[in-house]
């Protein structure tokens, strides 16, 4: 993998998903017979749920929100082992994530695209400016932007939407030399394309993952394992 990637001048980009999170006591989507916290995908993280029943969506995410700013959650070795690396490479390594938890940048990774939204932010369901929040929020929380002021929603990119900053990845996996895929199962589109267009575009492809995901066969290289393990070795051997 080595010979594939030049310390000095290579660019990286880092999918990350639920996985790298897990040994943070954040729990993945795709395990307990596809709920998430025992709740159908469906209920809780489309447009169409939110609409139906806005006061069950408030709750799971405020839920999600406080459990994730408890003591019990911290980043792990691997969110760690990440921030090492751009310290080592500055702005050529770019993580773009799946995960809604803030573990990277608690880590110290300051180059992060989160596609999926945030659980730390809120947004006008008019405007869809986001602002920062670490409280719950429910129907009666309201924009600042507007007025008159409108109702403020999880900033969450829900099933059905657009993720957010589609066009700027594309041109980061133009750019690598380098595509490291971690803890994701690759059944989530457009995440799950990166890999073959990062290999189109003439990275090398790098999956780090507990078990094979759905895409592994497109990977130049794979390691399965603990994201702890796995994540702190291939740093090491980068670094
Ligand atoms: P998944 O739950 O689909 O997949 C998590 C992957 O992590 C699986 O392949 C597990 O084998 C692996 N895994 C579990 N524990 C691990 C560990 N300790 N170390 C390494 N790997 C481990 O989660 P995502 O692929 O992130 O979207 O799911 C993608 C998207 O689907 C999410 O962003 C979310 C969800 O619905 C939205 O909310 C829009």
């Amino acid at each position: 993998m080595l010979n594939h990637f030049n310390r000095d001048t290579g660019n990286i980009v880092v999918l990350t998903g639920a996985g790298i999170s897990a040994e943070s006591g954040l729990k993945t989507f795709r395990d307990n017979n596809g709920l998430w916290e025992n709740h159908r995908v469906e209920e809780v993280a489309t447009p169409e749920a939110f609409a139906a029943n806005p006061e069950l969506v408030y709750r799971f995410y405020n839920v999600r929100r406080q459990q994730l700013l408890s003591d019990e959650v911290q980043p792990n070795a691997a969110h760690f082992a990440l921030a090492e690396l751009e310290q080592a490479l500055g702005s050529r390594l770019t993580i773009v994530t799946q995960n809604v938890d803030n573990l990277h940048e608690r880590a110290g990774n300051k180059n992060v695209i989160h596609m999926h939204g945030e659980l730390t932010k809120v947004k006008c369901v008019k405007t869809g400016e986001s602002i920062f929040t670490n409280k719950d929020i429910d129907e009666q929380t309201q924009c600042a932007c507007c007025n008159p002021a409108q109702r403020m929603r999880p900033d969450i990119v829900w099933f059905g939407e657009m993720p957010y900053e589609m066009d700027r990845i594309e041109e980061l996996l133009y750019n690598a030399e380098l595509f490291v895929s971690i803890g994701t199962s690759g059944n989530v589109y457009p995440a799950a394309g990166f890999v073959r267009a990062a290999s189109q575009f003439g990275a090398y492809c790098v999956e780090l993952n507990l078990e094979p995901s759905a895409g592994s066969r497109l990977f130049d290289e794979t390691k399965h394992g603990p994201a702890t393990q796995v994540v702190s070795e291939f740093v090491r051997s980068l670094v």
